[in-house]
């Protein structure tokens, strides 16, 4: 009896391998096509950081976070300008972001007073952050016209009407301010903040509104 059973236990172990053997070299197969697309796909993918300058690998950065920011509230998750006499105080860094999103001016103040400081350590050439103000509808029309007036002239189009204000560009380190009067901003909005460096506004942009 004893044999009988040690017998069937061996005839199953038999099947059990040739079945595990037929199956062994479909694996093999697979697995080498499968590899196949990551050894191509790396080499392009390689050469592209060593030729890509200093100033461009900041940029980088917050390009590979742009879909999870526009995914998800538009805010981008900052806060709002902590507002205090009249004026506030946002940072612009060398990753193409400002500090807040949005700015809460008083109704009770005449004018209102923002200071831009640039955090980073990029020059203005490279990372150039200003604040222009202008409707929200206008704000593609303004940014491309100051792209066009090109660096000379701030990124700001020389006397455009559309723009309620704008600070001076400036680079890592800097610290600028700009006054203007809350009655411009009061009808007509909604309004916007942005930086009219080339390309930012893709990212440095946020809402103002009289409160
Ligand atoms: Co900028």
């Amino acid at each position: 009896m004893t044999t009988r059973l040690t017998l069937l236990a061996a005839a199953c172990a038999l099947t059990l391998s040739a079945c595990g053997g037929s199956s062994a070299p479909d694996t093999p197969d697979a697995a080498p096509s499968a590899a196949a697309p990551a050894p191509t796909g790396a080499p392009a993918a390689a050469p592209a950081p060593d030729t890509a300058p200093p100033a461009m690998a900041p940029a980088a950065a917050p390009a590979a976070m742009a879909p999870a920011a526009d995914g998800g509230t538009p805010a981008n998750g900052k806060p709002a300008a902590e507002v205090s006499d009249c004026g506030t105080t946002i940072e612009g860094t060398d990753a193409m972001q400002y500090s807040v999103s949005s700015i809460a001016v008083p109704a009770s103040c005449k004018d209102f007073k923002i200071t831009l400081k640039h955090t980073g350590k990029l020059p203005a050439a490279a990372m150039g952050h200003d604040v222009v103000i202008s409707k929200a509808a206008d704000m593609e029309a303004v940014d491309a016209d100051g792209r066009a007036a090109g660096a000379e002239a701030g990124y700001v189009k020389a006397g455009d009407a559309r723009v309620v204000a704008h600070t001076k560009l400036i680079g890592g380190g800097e610290t600028t301010s700009m006054t203007f009067p809350v009655d411009k901003i009061k009808d007509g909005g909604p309004y916007v903040f942005f930086c009219s460096f080339p390309g930012h506004s893709a990212l440095m942009k946020g809402s103002i509104t009289v409160q």
